[in-house]
């Protein structure tokens, strides 16, 4: 029991309300479990409804609380109304996770303008838009814990996926600044940096054995990261006891980042 209380005031997300994007598939969707289970409402944001409905039937049959709110989150209208949607479910959050994202992957030879706006849209433009709609509350509130979730590629170029790492070197400086303007008034800022992970962003690549037994062996753990992998990151990052942790990059990544 006693353990218990002490893991609760660390740890628990009892009350608290949390938006998550990309909550509906992959790395989202195990950081929108984690977070129900940890005690938050939930409401997850993303394109496809019967993703968005699975997960959500999911979590409920746990006990959980959790919702969905179906929007594109490529264009700015688009966000600003998935935010006021979001925030009418359970209310103004105390804690935004941007884990919606895109790899189109046309190296720079073949790059169009297209692929760069939509590519910022979604990775960099969206978690950008609902900092600010979401940010300010949460400083006025004193609490508040947003987490990006970027890339590897953040930090280095890898199989010539173009401007994705762009978007998401961006993300890490968005939640840098993002952790300047609003640390002092409790909210904190943070980016999850993944390596390589067996989800639906990388069915291209995870259907090739040797490719797959490659990417294992440049991490230290010997494998490829799950998305069940980042859970208790999220929770930690989410909760209380993460108070003095701020505008960092976390790599939930093997060791493949230090190998
Ligand atoms: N898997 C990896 O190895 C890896 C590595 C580094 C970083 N990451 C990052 O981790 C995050 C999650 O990726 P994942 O691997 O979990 O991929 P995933 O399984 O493909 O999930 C991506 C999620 O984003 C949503 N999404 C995509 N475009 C959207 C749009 N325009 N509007 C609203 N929602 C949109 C998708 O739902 P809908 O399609 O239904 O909209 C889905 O829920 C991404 O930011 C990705 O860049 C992944």
């Amino acid at each position: 029991m006693m353990s218990q209380t002490y893991l609760s005031q660390l740890f628990s997300l009892d009350g608290r309300v949390a938006v998550v994007t990309g909550g509906s598939s992959g790395i989202g969707r195990a950081i929108a479990g984690a977070l129900a289970r940890a005690g938050a409402s939930v409401v997850i944001v993303a394109r496809r409804e019967p993703e968005l409905a699975a997960t959500v039937e999911e979590l409920t049959g746990d006990g959980c609380r959790a919702a969905w709110v179906s929007a594109d989150l490529s264009t700015r209208d688009a966000v600003r109304a998935a935010a006021e949607e979001a925030a009418a479910v359970y209310g103004e959050p105390d804690i935004l996770v941007n884990s919606a994202g895109i790899n189109l992957r046309p190296p720079m030879d073949e790059m169009t303008d297209d692929v760069w706006d939509l590519t910022m849209a979604v990775n960099l433009e969206a978690p950008h838009l609902l900092g600010r709609r979401f940010g300010p509350g949460m400083a006025e509130r004193g609490y508040g814990r947003i987490i990006h979730v970027s890339s590897q590629q953040a930090h280095r170029a890898f199989v010539q996926s173009g401007v994705y790492g762009v978007s998401k070197g961006g993300l890490e400086s968005l939640a840098r600044s993002q952790a300047e303007a609003w640390s002092s008034r409790g909210v904190t800022s943070n980016t999850l940096v993944p390596g390589f992970v067996m989800t639906p962003l990388n069915a291209r690549l995870s259907a090739d054995p040797r490719k797959v037994a490659e990417l294992a062996a440049r991490t230290m753990v010997g494998r490829n990261g799950l998305a069940e992998d980042f859970a208790a990151a999220a929770v930690f990052l989410a909760g209380p006891g993460s108070a003095y942790v701020t505008g960092q990059s976390i790599f939930v990544d093997g060791g493949l980042s230090v190998h």
